[in-house]
């Protein structure tokens, strides 16, 4: 048999490694396909990168860059520099990186400058606000990229639009999609964490908060605080913290406040985090993947930003941008959207995502 096709895979960022599950649990069915995971080291916390690995089964990255967390420029510099000792000793046939982060994009243009192509699942993705770190990642991540594999057809438009089209783009729907059928059927009922955050199925939200455009904005921040304060008072909610959001928190002197008006934990390993989706009445976000998972597991989403990226479920009218400028505009969000239900749409494929990027790379669709 001719020697295997070598995809090398970056990921750093919790997402990430959730993306690659799917789609590495696909290479590995196949025999004339090899794949090397390499971890930046972008998340590092045992509850923000090891959980996943473990509780996902994803191979043992066969490099660990440990580069850690900085300012853009070092930390996706020192992400360029050790990307490319790794292709220039692994000569892979592809690079493979998934969505938006500071991993994404180090990892596509370290294997462009060499020749190496670039596959980028979760392309063409645009929330049209340049002032975000990741809208400046996915379009270069596009740009550099020898096949954009798209999750939806707006996706696909948005590509086009930009020029890119052709044999350079592959609507394979969304890998995202696939983890939430695969683990929601193993995720169970989870009722010892239920009992352990002290709520019931049915009778609390889920919040979670880290973007960048709120976490380093004092008045969303407060906003946010206070709507999740008063929020408090009538329902149970459950916010399990970004480490980024903690660090806010406790340097603005709200951590103790906040703890003691609503239910604060440690960053979720995937299954209970997919069960927590599925049996709160509603989840209040600014997480990209969360905002999609509450439609996956049917529960409506208010999305604390000031437009996303996943138009058709604003649309659908399972999602409501609710941008955090005030606590009322959020308190009045939230209790206007708990009990809504959305028209059935199904815009993110038929939860074969990973097998058909593992075609694409091997050339068996186009
Ligand atoms: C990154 C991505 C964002 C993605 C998010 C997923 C970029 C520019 N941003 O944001 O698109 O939505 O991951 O969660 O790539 N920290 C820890 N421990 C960790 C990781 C982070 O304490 O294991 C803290 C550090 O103080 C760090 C901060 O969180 O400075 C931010 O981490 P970073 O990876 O730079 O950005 P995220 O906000 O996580
Ligand atoms: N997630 C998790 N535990 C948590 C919070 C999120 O497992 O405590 C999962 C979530 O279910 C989704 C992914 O992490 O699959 C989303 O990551 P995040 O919100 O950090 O980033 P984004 O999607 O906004 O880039």
């Amino acid at each position: 048999m001719a020697d295997a096709t070598t995809i090398l895979t970056v990921i750093g960022a919790r997402p990430q490694f959730i993306k690659a599950a799917t789609v590495s649990r696909a290479i590995s069915g196949r025999a004339d396909m090899r794949e090397i995971l390499v971890h930046t080291g972008q998340h590092y916390d045992a509850n923000m990168s090891d959980t996943f690995f473990e509780e996902l089964a994803i191979p043992v990255p066969g490099h660990n860059l440990n580069i850690g967390s900085g300012p853009h420029g070092a930390q996706t510099g020192a992400m360029l520099e050790a990307i490319e000792r790794v292709l220039l000793q692994e000569k892979p046939d592809w690079l493979l990186v998934y969505g938006d982060t500071n991993s994404t994009i180090a990892g596509a243009l370290a294997a462009a400058k060499l020749h190496v192509p670039v596959a980028h699942v979760e392309a063409g993705m645009r929330s049209f606000n340049r002032r975000m770190p990741e809208e400046l990642n996915r379009v270069l991540t596009d740009h550099l990229s020898t096949l954009n594999l798209t999750s939806t057809q707006t996706a696909t438009e948005h590509l086009a639009s930009e020029g890119i089209s052709g044999d350079r783009v592959l609507e394979v729907g969304d890998v995202m999609y696939d983890a939430a059928r695969f683990y929601g059927e193993r995720a169970g009922d989870r009722a010892a964490l239920l009992d352990r955050l002290d709520v019931k199925s049915g009778d609390f939200l889920l919040a979670t908060v880290h973007r960048a455009e709120n976490t380093d904005d004092p008045r969303r921040m407060d906003a946010i605080i206070e709507a999740f304060i008063s929020l408090g008072e009538s329902h149970r909610i459950v916010l399990p913290l970004h480490p980024r959001t903690r660090a806010v928190l406790e340097q603005r002197g709200d951590l103790d406040r906040l703890s003691a008006a609503i239910t604060i934990c440690e960053p979720l390993g995937y299954l209970d985090m997919v069960a927590l989706e599925r049996d709160a009445v509603l989840v209040a976000t600014d997480s990209g993947g969360v905002q999609k998972e509450a439609f996956f597991h049917g529960t409506p989403c208010v999305t604390l930003r000031d437009e996303t990226e996943w138009v058709e479920l604003v649309e659908a009218g399972w999602n409501t941008i609710v941008p955090p400028v005030g606590a009322e505009e959020i308190i009045s969000g939230v209790q206007s959207s708990i009990g809504t239900r959305g028209k059935p749409i199904q815009p993110y494929g038929q939860g074969d995502a990973a097998e058909r990027v593992v075609d694409a790379l091997m050339g068996v669709i186009a």
